[in-house]
Order: structure tokens, then C-alpha cells, then sequence
């Protein structure tokens, strides 16, 4: 109780908040005899080797159903580019299929008297059950937390467990409880905000929807899913605000803000907590015993279970993906092991066997597993398909659920500036420009289909979904008037009553969001604005991010300024507010920076709007001139063409006649995978069919020479040519020296290649596997030579 006043205080300041203390939660759910009982006699009847497999979690298209039925894991996930049969666009029906065969693998009978157990499938729904086609796309976090709404949170819990028990399904990895504090990072957007209480309140809200109430009838029954607060702990808090990376500080002050959260999920019950990929003060939250077990279950009282992330205990030091009991000792329940699972399992069955890993820790971890699913009704419940909701594919993207989710899109739209031009008049002629005003994939952001988002997602991937070019057009239909979309703005702008620009980031995840600075650097939305400033037709920017950014030239060039966020499939959310049909009560969640540096603001000074800022749309007292100065701005583009596993922008990969989004996919005969080099998918791993060819082009003014990180594992047997400008150049020799060397870097200058033009692949004739870290240019000396 307590707890949630000190988080309705912090709504209306961060000052007021950041003495806040941690308390530990107060109504740890106790254990019940009857089940405890029921998970002995399990445990007394498994085999070591079906426990361990309780505790292994690999992704769907790494096994199959006759690989779940010999070794019975526990559960197993989708990842953010996985869908069933290796189909990310597969239909919510092979969703549910893939589902009951691999419960029906789970459950074949075992000799003797040892239990089957019935597996459960994790998945990312973190904003809607937003991997499988056609749900209903909620708005990420950061507008959540702007909404101050912990209702609608409740609601966008249920409408998401009800879709996600719609194709058998039953766990879902959310909420992210991040308290982001640095905007820098790339998953700021998964955080409700940099208020620690504000996270707390909306996260034990998510949490309460998507489980129900323990109070309740329904906790975890019908139209509830398990959920998982994460990532404990820190993952908000990285120096720089690099993705995974390195917390330090005071372990108090470092509580006091990124573990605040937790004790109001446990409060509500969360079944399930993730580790952090982050390390603390120089030790990898996986491995670390002092606050994975000492800090969360001792202090904080959580007696769920901890689950692990992608490969996260390969990166404990002394670690790797198939080999680190350390990880096991240090508190974490299940390994997170997408696609090594066969070794880690049979190394961890080794280690119980020589003493390294005490049996009772084994046990308590598969008690762990076990306790969840029974509270679940896994253990007892009937097959996917016969489940509540399951197969009843009208509950997908229901009218009700985009209801919760238009609310919540209105309720978030924060309005920075508005000289009077909000709300439309009716019978208004607005012109809507901008590329991203028709683009649902944009207005959705990552974790949208595919992992990163984006890309080439067109609007035919989003049944029932409403652009917000769409839902302009139809209210301004509806008040008398009428929208014309005009992307580019070319459309007479004499036509018009008022030009509406909508722009932002492109979508992104996790570390392939992380920036080095805040500085908005597409201009589209800015020429667009001003030149309809200078035609003389009121403008409203509608800026698209994942968060706040300096957008000082747009905020001067434009008459009224609306951040949007992210919000979704549910356009119609966007255009309440700017007609004015509902009132516009969204609260900056995250303080808005003054410069581009980036540097952590959290509090009001140095903001140049404050935690808690938004206007209502009668506020309409003049915005000062902003500084348009950035030094950021004139640092030029960056070098890399490929790097931290992330095309750069401009930079298009083709393999034949067809396009591989981010160096991902299959085409013209080229499979590309992501491959953890030093973090996840960092690196591409690149196989390619007798007589295909992959090329990067860049468009815009890269330079220069050419540095490439590469690794070669098997030599080629035939001719490898190396693409550039118009050149080809033989490199089998080159790359049959390379094999088994690790990771080599080959130099190319105009010595070897003549022009080097804007294109550089590589052609082979043989089927050839290369590993590539990095595509970067550099200036290189006149006359320097070639690496080979
Ligand atoms: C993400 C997964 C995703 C994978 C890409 C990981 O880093 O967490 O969800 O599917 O990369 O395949
Ligand atoms: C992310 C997690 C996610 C997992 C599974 C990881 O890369 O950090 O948030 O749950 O992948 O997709």
C-alpha cells in the first residue's frame, strides 16, 4: 500500500521520487502444501537427465517435435524473427498447430513410472501480441507510462493474454521494467519511463492484466497468460546507454532507482522474473549469486522463477552458450539457449553427475519450473487447442481489444506545442505528408513481426489496422471535410487549410537502436514543414519515436508539435486528439532534452520540457525560439556499411534479384543468419548457393577504403570473387588461408580495386560459408596497399 502512494507522488515530480527507498514486497505469495506436495512426488520420479530438460529453453526452429519428444524440454520460446515451420507471417492457426504438436510430443507416455510433463512456449508480446499477423498492436511503453493510466496498462494485459491464448501460447516475456536513463539506448521505448515509481505502477498494472489477480478467479486461468518482469536488474541503467552493457555505481543508489520496480510486479504476483544481459559493477547479472539470489529472492522475497535471456549466461565470464553451471549456481532457473541446447544439456547433466552442480539446486530450480505450470494449469490442462480462446481467431485483433488500444494511443499523445492550430477545425482540407504517415510498420516500431521492425513490412501485413493517414481521412471525411495524402508534399499547398507532417525514427530494437548522441538527423519532415511555413499554411509536426530527441528545427518550423511515440496499429487513437474529439492528457514519461548531446537529463534541469510536461489543447501560449545549434549535426555520416549487427542507413543488401532487410533472410541463393560474434547477432553468418552473389550498395556519399572483419570456417572449393565498383577479383585463395584463423581483416584500397565506387559483394561459385562483423570505409593513404 504503501508503495503505490509513494508512486502516485512521483506521477507529478521525479524530484519527489528520488528518495524513494526499495521495500521489499509486501504479500509473497506463500507456497501451498497441497501443491508442494504434488511437485515432490514429480521431482522423486524424474530422471536427471528430464530434469536438467526442464531447465533448457530453446527457440522453435532450432528443434523439432521428435527432438521434443526424446528430450522433453521444459519450455522453449519464438524469437523476435521466429514463427512456426520457419514462417514468421504464418497464419495464428499454424501458431496453435505448432503448439499442440509439440505439447503432444511433451506428453507422450514415459516407461515406467516417470511423469510426463507438459511443455509451455515463452514469447515476446510486448506490445500486443505483436509476432503473429493480425493482433492488435498497443502502443510500446514509453506511451504507456504517458498515459499515467494504470487501467488502460490492466486492459492492454488482458486484450494481450486473450490474443496470445488465442494461438496456445502460454507465457509471455513482459513487462520490460526497465527504468531507462540514459535516452540513448535502443530499448528506451520498452521502458514506461525514468521514473522508477512510474515504472513500478505500470509494470504491477501489465502484470495484473496479463495473469489477473491472485485475489481473483481467473488469476492465471482463462484469458491469462504467465507473465515475466524484466530484466533484472540494471538493464536501464548502462554507461552510455549501451545495450548490455556495464552498470556501475553505489549498489543502494543503483537500487534505488532500476530495482524499484520489482517488489510492485512480485506484489502483483509475477510468476516469473528474466535476468539482465547488463553487467553490475563489472559482474553479468547471469552469474551474479550477491543479487540474483541474494538480492531477489532474500531480500526482495521473489519465490518465482528466473528465466534467463538470449544466451545471456554465455556471456558470464569463464562462461559459454553450452558450457556454465555457473549460471545455475548463481540463482537462474532456466537457460535461455536458443540454438546450442543439445551440448548445454548434456553438459549440465554432466556436471550434476560429478558434484559441480548439488542436486537440490537442481531440484529447486525444476521445483521452480513445475510450481509455475501447475499454477498455470500446464500440468493439468488439456492440449493448446482446447484450451480457452484458443483457435477463436475473431478474438485476434478483436474490435474490442483496438478499442483498449485506441484509448490508450489518444491517452499517450503528448502535445509540445500548439499555437492554435489543434484541434482541426471541422470541415478542414488537410494535406498529410510525410513517408511515415501512411506506414503502420513505422508507427508500430520494433518487436512488430520481425525483431527489428520495419524494413520492408508494407501495410498489407497489417489486416484491420488503421495508418494514421487513414484515420485523419476519416474523421476529416466525417467533420465535413476531406484529407488528401501527399508523401512527398507535392500537392498544390494553396489547396489546403492545414498541412499535418508526420516523421520520426525508423524502427529498431534492442541494440540496433542504441545512438550515440539525441540529434534528429532526417530532414524530411523538417523540409516538409518549412516549406509549408513558407507557402503559408499552418503546420502540425507528428513525430514518431522511441524517444524524446532534440528536434528543435522541427518544433521552430512547425505550428503545433505532437510526440506520438509509438502507437501502433490503432491510427484512429491519433487522430482523436488532433480533431480534438477526445482531450489531450498525455505527460511527458521521459524529460525532454534541451541539446542533442544526449547526455542522462532524469530530472528538470537541463530539460527542455520536464517529466510531467503536456500541453491540454487550449494551451496555446507561445513557444520561444528554440537553439538550433547541434555540433552533433555536422559530425557527417557514419563509415560503417554493416556493423553491431545493423545495415547503416542507405546501405542496401541484394542478392540477385531480391533484397535481404538488415543482412537477414534468404534470397537469390544467399541464406543470411544472425551470428553472436561478441554480442547477439552482431555479426551475419553468410552461406551462399553455387553461382549467387550478394552486394551492398550505399547510396549517399560514403568514401573511401574498405576494411571488412570477416572469419572463414571451411575453406571454398571453387572460385570466391570479390565484387567492387566494377571490378572482380579472385579471393579463393585468400579465403582458404583464412579458414580456421578466426576473425581476419581484409583491407581493399583503389591499389586492388581501381574505382571503389558505392558497391562491394561478394560471388560464389561453389557453396561457400563467410562470417562478417564489420563493412567500414576509411581514408586510407595514397598508394596504400591491398591486404593481399
Ligand atoms: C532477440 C530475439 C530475436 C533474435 C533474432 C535476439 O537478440 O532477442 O528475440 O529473435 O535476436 O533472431
Ligand atoms: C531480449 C529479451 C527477449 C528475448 C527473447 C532477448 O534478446 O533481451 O527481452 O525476451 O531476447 O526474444
Amino acid at each position: 500500500m504503501r508503495l503505490k502512494l509513494v508512486a502516485l507522488a512521483c506521477t507529478l515530480s521525479v524530484a519527489a521520487c528520488s528518495q524513494a527507498q526499495i521495500a521489499p514486497a509486501s504479500s509473497i505469495p506463500t507456497r501451498q502444501s497441497s501443491e508442494e506436495a504434488r511437485i515432490a512426488d514429480l521431482l522423486s520420479r524424474m530422471s536427471l537427465e528430464r530434469k536438467v530438460a526442464q531447465l533448457i529453453q530453446p527457440q522453435i526452429n532450432s528443434f523439432t517435435a521428435a527432438d521434443m519428444e526424446r528430450y522433453r524440454f521444459g519450455s522453449y520460446l519464438n524469437g523476435g524473427n521466429g514463427g512456426p515451420y520457419g514462417d514468421e507471417y504464418a497464419p495464428a492457426s499454424e501458431w496453435l498447430k505448432l503448439a499442440d504438436e509439440m505439447w503432444v510430443a511433451s506428453t507422450r507416455p514415459l516407461p515406467g513410472d516417470e511423469p510426463a510433463i507438459p511443455v509451455m512456449w515463452g514469447t515476446d508480446a510486448v506490445h500486443g501480441h505483436t509476432n503473429v499477423v493480425g493482433a492488435t498492436i498497443f502502443p510500446h511503453n514509453i506511451a504507456l507510462g504517458a498515459t499515467r493510466d494504470p487501467e488502460i496498462v490492466r486492459q492492454i494485459g488482458a486484450a494481450t493474454a486473450t490474443e496470445i491464448e488465442v494461438t496456445g501460447i502460454d507465457w509471455n516475456f513482459s513487462p520490460t521494467v526497465a527504468v531507462a536513463r540514459d535516452d540513448r539506448w535502443g530499448r528506451t521505448y520498452e521502458s514506461y519511463s525514468e521514473n522508477p515509481q512510474l515504472v513500478a505502477q505500470m509494470g504491477a498494472a501489465l502484470v495484473e492484466g496479463l495473469q489477473g489477480r491472485r485475489s481473483a478467479d481467473d488469476f492465471l486461468g482463462q484469458g491469462r497468460v504467465l507473465a515475466t518482469a524484466k530484466h533484472f536488474f540494471g538493464d536501464g541503467g548502462t554507461e552510455r546507454g549501451v545495450d548490455q552493457g556495464d552498470v556501475n555505481g553505489d549498489i543502494e543508489q543503483l537500487k534505488a532507482i532500476h530495482a524499484v520496480p520489482y517488489p510492485a510486479a512480485i506484489d502483483a504476483d509475477v510468476q516469473t522474473i528474466m535476468a539482465s544481459f547488463n553487467s553490475i559493477n563489472g559482474r553479468k547479472m547471469h552469474g551474479n549469486e550477491a543479487l540474483l539470489t541474494g538480492v531477489l529472492r532474500g531480500e526482495l522475497g521473489f519465490d518465482g522463477l528466473v528465466v534467463g535471456d538470449w544466451n545471456g549466461h554465455g556471456q558470464i565470464k569463464g562462461c559459454t552458450n553450452v558450457d556454465c553451471p555457473q549460471a545455475l549456481l548463481a540463482g537462474l532457473d532456466i537457460y535461455m539457449v536458443p540454438d546450442d541446447w543439445k551440448a548445454l544439456l548434456e553438459n549440465l547433466v554432466a556436471q550434476v553427475k560429478d558434484g559441480t552442480i548439488p542436486m537440490a539446486r537442481l531440484d529447486e530450480a525444476v521445483g521452480r519450473v513445475l510450481r509455475a505450470k501447475l499454477r498455470a494449469g500446464i500440468l493439468d490442462g488439456p492440449r493448446p487447442s482446447q484450451r480457452a480462446n484458443a483457435g477463436d481467431y475473431a478474438k485476434l485483433g478483436s474490435a474490442a481489444h483496438r478499442a483498449v488500444a485506441r484509448e490508450a494511443v489518444a491517452k499517450s499523445q503528448v502535445i509540445l506545442k500548439n499555437d492554435g492550430v489543434l484541434p482541426l477545425k471541422t470541415g478542414a482540407h488537410v494535406l498529410v505528408a510525410g513517408t511515415a504517415a501512411d506506414n503502420i510498420a513505422q508507427a508500430s516500431g520494433g518487436w512488430t513481426l520481425t525483431w527489428q521492425g520495419g524494413g520492408d513490412l508494407d501495410n498489407d501485413r497489417f489486416p484491420g489496422a488503421t495508418s494514421i493517414y487513414q484515420a485523419i481521412a476519416a474523421e476529416a471525411l466525417a467533420s465535413g471535410g476531406r484529407a488528401t495524402l501527399s508523401e512527398d508534399g507535392a500537392a498544390p499547398a494553396e489547396d489546403f487549410d492545414v498541412a499535418i507532417v508526420v516523421f520520426g525514427e525508423a524502427p529498431y530494437a534492442e541494440f540496433a537502436g542504441d545512438r550515440k548522441d539525441l540529434a534528429f538527423r532526417d530532414e524530411e519532415g523538417l523540409e516538409l514543414l518549412r516549406k509549408f511555413d513558407a507557402a503559408g499554411v499552418p503546420t502540425v509536426a507528428v513525430f514518431l519515436s522511441g524517444r524524446p530527441m532534440w528536434v528543435n528545427r522541427e518544433l521552430n518550423a512547425a505550428d503545433a508539435f505532437v510526440a506520438s511515440w509509438l502507437p501502433g496499429s490503432e491510427g484512429a487513437g491519433v487522430s482523436d486528439i488532433l480533431f480534438g474529439k477526445r482531450p489531450a492528457t498525455g505527460k511527458l514519461s521521459f524529460s525532454w532534452p534541451a541539446n542533442c548531446t544526449g547526455m542522462p537529463l532524469n530530472s528538470a534541469e537541463g530539460a527542455l520540457f520536464p517529466f510531467g510536461y503536456g500541453r491540454s489543447l487550449g494551451d496555446t501560449s507561445a513557444l520561444p525560439t528554440l537553439d538550433e545549434t547541434c555540433a552533433a549535426l555536422a559530425e557527417g555520416p557514419s563509415r560503417e556499411l554493416f556493423g553491431s549487427g545493423r545495415l547503416a542507413d542507405g546501405v542496401v543488401a541484394n542478392a540477385g534479384e531480391g533484397a535481404l532487410p538488415n543482412l537477414i533472410g534468404n534470397a537469390g541463393g544467399i541464406t543470411a543468419r544472425g551470428y553472436d560474434r561478441e554480442a547477439q547477432e552482431d555479426a551475419r553468418e553468410i552461406t551462399f548457393a553455387p553461382g549467387s552473389s550478394l552486394r551492398l550498395v550505399q547510396s549517399g556519399d560514403n568514401t573511401g577504403a574498405y576494411r571488412i572483419t570477416y572469419e572463414v570456417s571451411a575453406k571454398p572449393t571453387a572460385p570466391v570473387t570479390l565484387l567492387i565498383g566494377d571490378r572482380r577479383i579472385d579471393i579463393t585463395q585468400e579465403m582458404i588461408v583464412a579458414e580456421g584463423k578466426s576473425w581476419r581483416e581484409m583491407v581493399l584500397t583503389e591499389a586492388c580495386a581501381g574505382t571503389l565506387g558505392n558497391t562491394i559483394g561478394f560471388a560464389s561459385e561453389t557453396v561457400f560459408t563467410i562470417r562478417i562483423a564489420t563493412i567500414e570505409r576509411f581514408d586510407s593513404e595514397d598508394g596504400a596497399q591491398c591486404s593481399f
